[in-house]
């Protein structure tokens, strides 16, 4: 293992190792103005706050509570807007109220937001008609539009992202305060648009249910005055580290530890695609103090997992390090067991969250991407499964999702077609639950959560 010493670990270390997935700009002298002018731009979120997350992400390693991650699979430029920020923020909200009441679990909640940017690219070109273009690789890089124009890589996208984020952040830091997340407001964080959905009955119920528990509460002298926990709530962020430039130029040292801390979201992932051990992603992340994950899919080996965890988390910290596994429905039973016998023999308190939207993806005969529900539910279930034979804690989940009533995963309660697919699709990248199959997800993983075993 090509190991990097922590005593040599600058923001810019990673410059040092091959940086897969990185776009080909025109003038580097561009790229490092734009560096220097966001290394002096206001952090996005405070060290102290990413400290919170790890210890409430302690909690999760420890079996106490469980991690909810998700939002979309790429924000973007031209659909920026508050009801998007607003619905993705209740249907976040509605899910972990589920979970919790449901599912007898208090929940860390961590958005794919303010940030969700970048995006990994299994080709470096696209072709269409004969005419070859670079891939598009998220708003921060390049533009979707297939022209040669837009698929130029600009660095000038980096200020307008950080800015989008900066007014991301600021309006969910004010709906979790302000009055949109008090759990007297239930009722109205419910998106399911489908009448029939028999989940919507269920939510007015626990709607209900929870309603009287705080009047009951209340009359002991329990309320939203003295206790600000009904009242307001606490929404992390997160996105994937993939654009290594943007990541070191918000990458601060805390004045109150002096460790350095990338201060773009509060917890940062390395994707499926740059998690290699001698590459520049391991490289940054290893030295910054935030909580990070890393994604684990089908071919990851014991030993190679075992030397990231060392390389990643060397001192064992609970809260420190996720492993988000991204197997596939029809793989995740066969290969998880061995990696989560390898971490318990190791003693290794890492949390084993699950994101069963990446190994599950297919290409629908109209050509549109996209994910059956049922095999997302069971990529779930057998991860529950597993944890429970090996006696570990099924940690979290990880899932692109949206408040919007798209159409791009089949399946689920307005049951899907392919056929269905083209009526609303209108993800930049990778197909979305809805909210009528997020609710429906979350009374199922409440079962499971709650019986301690898959159904
Ligand atoms: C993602 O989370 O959007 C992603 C690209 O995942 P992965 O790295 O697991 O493919
Ligand atoms: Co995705």
């Amino acid at each position: 293992m090509s190991k990097v010493s922590p005593e040599i670990w600058t923001p810019a270390s990673w410059r040092r190792l091959e940086a897969r997935q990185q776009p080909n700009y025109r003038s580097p002298e561009d790229v490092e103005q734009v560096r220097n002018t966001l290394s002096g731009y206001p952090p996005l979120v405070f060290a102290q706050e990413a400290r919170d997350l790890r210890r409430q992400l302690a909690q999760v390693a420890e079996g106490k509570a469980f991690l909810l991650q998700g939002g979309d699979c790429a924000e973007s430029f031209s659909d920026f807007n508050a009801n998007r920020i607003r619905d993705t923020f209740k249907v976040l909200l509605q899910m972990a109220v589920v979970l919790t009441f449901a599912g007898n679990m208090p929940v860390v909640k961590v958005a794919r937001m303010a940030g969700q940017y970048a995006k990994p690219r299994s080709s470096d070109t696209e072709t269409v008609d004969g005419v070859e273009l670079p891939s598009y690789r998220g708003d921060i890089i390049n533009g979707i539009e297939f022209t040669e124009a837009a698929r130029q890589p600009d660095p000038d996208r980096m200020l307008t992202a950080y800015n989008q984020s900066a007014a991301t952040l600021n309006l969910l830091r004010a709906f979790a305060q302000g009055g949109l997340a008090d759990l007297h407001q239930v009722h109205g964080w419910n998106l399911s648009y489908l009448e029939s959905n028999p989940q919507r009955e269920k939510y007015a119920q626990l709607a209900e249910r929870l309603q009287e528990a705080l009047e009951f509460m209340a009359v002991c002298g329990v309320n939203s005055d003295n206790t600000p926990a009904i009242r307001e709530t606490v929404l992390y962020t997160s996105h994937e580290a993939l654009l290594l430039d943007y990541e070191q130029a918000l990458t601060r040292t805390d004045s109150l530890t002096g460790k350095w801390y990338d201060c773009s979201a509060h917890m940062l992932w390395i994707g499926e695609r740059t998690r290699q051990l001698d590459g520049a992603h391991v490289e940054f992340l290893s030295g910054v103090w935030n909580p990070i994950g890393v994604k684990v899919g089908p071919g990851m080996g014991t030993d190679e997992l075992l030397q990231l965890i060392e390389r990643l988390d060397p001192n064992n910290e609970p809260g420190r390090l996720t492993l988000i596994t991204r197997m596939g429905a029809d793989t995740l039973g066969d290969k998880l067991p061995a990696l989560v016998q390898a971490v318990q023999r190791e003693g290794r308190k890492v949390i084993w969250s699950t994101d069963p939207m990446h190994g599950n993806t297919v290409k629908a005969s109209s050509g549109y991407k996209t994910r059956d529900f049922d095999k997302i539910l069971r990529e779930i279930r057998d991860f529950f499964s597993v944890h429970r034979a090996e006696g570990t804690h099924p940690g979290g989940i990880h899932l692109e999702m949206t408040g919007q009533h798209v159409t791009e995963c089949t399946g689920g309660a307005w049951k899907i077609s392919e056929e269905d697919l083209a009526t609303c699709y209108e993800t930049q990248c990778d197909p979305r639950l809805n909210a009528d199959q997020v609710l429906e997800l979350a009374f199922q993983l409440s079962d499971w959560l709650r019986s301690g075993r898959a159904g």
